[in-house]
């Protein structure tokens, strides 16, 4: 479900990034396009205004030469000279004389002229001899030349015929070709890069929500699980019960001790499952007040004292009288009786327990340590989980749910405080918490 939403968002990324994008680099292709096809036309306006300049040689379609322009006005080509042609083509079209420096076929003109006189309206650009060329249909003007004591004077005149000026723009579409291309190829990269790059993020902010659902989903599983094992006995016990209708109360109570021990333990579980859900809620309330938290650890230290003799356990006590803390009195007791009733409860037969209670100017510790077979380091990181339980053959028939750490660390983080462990195989297990004053 969780790759399902990862995909969407994906998809939505890229298609806004792909938008994005290529209106970008359209942008960019447009101004430059445009900027192209300006230029074009600046240096086609140019050669066709300036004709009779260029012309070094007019050729007409009949073989004579009109050596008029070529004395008259001999002028420089320009620096940023394109290839140019010229043709001239009567009112009907038909082609007239040509004005070329290139070397061109002369089909290749025939075929220029007539392509452009078809559309006349347009300027190209149109394909001839493997180039492109743009061209512009403009009433010609003949041209007069008048001696006058030796000084020449130009005589423009419209005499109905055309003058179609051709521009090689070979160079410059092909530089707007090239930019497309490198365009697509650009935006296919930066398409791929932002994929991987959101991939990867996706990735990494889905992760913490999907080990959440994991765990969300575990936790059901086990909660389920610990539940399942009070109801078979509730119901195995109801069973026999059932199946001896007509025995009295007293000599069935076994199998109802039985059962209220599964009820017990049911209703235990449920306690410990509410504490942690109201515990992680984000409205959990915190009810801080100062009290005597010496007077307390001793208080729950005498009232386990029972489960102590029965172990036959040594208890060695470091409590400093009269520190006072600020905090939530209930969560407080709450975590010490879990470390307290671990102790006892993970300690061999005739083993050892220290409590400890010491305080500075702003924080007190709390130390609970006992003797026994220890936690091995792999499992120490894990102790904290719910419903962490280390090897059932080895914690034995202790009663618990794996629980107890999970409540106490939910509760010490949300004093502020610090909730560590200490351990190793067969060594002292160490449980401490700091809490500020
Ligand atoms: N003082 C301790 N000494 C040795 N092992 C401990 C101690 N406290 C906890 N453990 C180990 O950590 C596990 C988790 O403890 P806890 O969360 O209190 O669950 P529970 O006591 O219900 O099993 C226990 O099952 C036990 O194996
Ligand atoms: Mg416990």
């Amino acid at each position: 479900m969780l790759k399902r939403l990862r995909n969407k968002i994906l998809v939505l990324n890229m298609l806004l990034t792909t938008v994005v994008v290529a209106i970008a680099f359209a942008f960019i292709y447009l101004v430059m396009d445009s900027q192209i096809q300006a230029e074009n036309k600046r240096k086609l306006d140019a050669i066709t205004e300036g004709k009779i300049s260029f012309a070094a040689q007019e050729t007409n379609t009949d073989g004579s030469e009109d050596a008029v322009a070529a004395d008259t006005v001999q002028q420089r080509l320009p620096a940023d000279y394109a290839l140019s042609f010229h043709v001239k083509l009567d009112p009907y079209g038909k082609l007239q004389n040509i004005d070329s420096l290139i070397d061109l076929p002369e089909a290749s003109y025939h075929l220029a002229a007539e392509t452009a006189w078809k559309h006349k309206d347009g300027h190209g650009p149109i394909s001839i001899n493997g180039r492109l060329w743009q061209y512009a249909v403009v009433p010609a003007t003949s041209t007069q030349v008048i001696n006058e004591n030796g000084m020449q004077t130009i005589i423009a005149a419209q005499d109905g015929s055309y003058q179609i000026s051709f521009l090689d723009v070979t160079g410059s579409m092909e530089t707007l070709r090239t930019l497309a291309i490198t365009f697509v190829f650009v935006i296919l990269a930066v398409l791929a890069a932002i994929f991987l790059i959101s991939l990867m993020f996706a990735n990494r902010s889905i992760r913490p929500v999907s080990e959440a659902w994991e765990k969300q989903r575990q936790f059901v599983a086990d909660a389920s699980h610990e539940l399942k094992t009070p109801l078979s006995i509730i119901n195995a016990n109801y069973d026999v019960l059932v199946s001896n209708q007509n025995e009295t109360i007293i000599s069935q109570i076994k199998w109802l001790e039985y059962m209220k021990a599964g009820t017990d333990r049911m209703t235990e579980l449920i306690h410990s499952l509410l504490s942690l859900a109201r515990l992680e809620s984000e409205t959990a309330e915190i009810n801080k007040v100062p009290f005597n938290i010496s007077s307390k650890v001793s208080d729950i230290i005498e009232s386990m004292a029972a489960a102590l003799h029965e172990k036959k356990i040594t208890l060695t006590l470091s409590i400093e009288p009269g520190i006072v803390i600020n905090s939530d009195m209930d969560r407080v007791t709450q975590v010490f009786t879990i470390l307290y009733d671990n102790a006892i409860k993970y300690t061999e037969f005739s083993g050892q327990i220290g409590v400890s209670l010491t305080q500075t100017s702003r924080l007190i510790t709390c130390t609970v340590c006992n003797s026994g077979d220890g936690i091995a380091p792999r499992d120490l990181t894990r102790i904290f989980d719910r419903f962490y339980r280390i090897d059932q053959a080895r914690t034995g028939d202790t009663g618990g749910h794996g629980l107890g750490l999970s409540i106490a660390k939910a509760c010490i983080d949300q004093l502020g405080g610090q909730l560590t462990a200490s351990s190793a195989d067969n060594e002292m297990t160490t449980f401490s918490f700091k809490l500020s004053k």
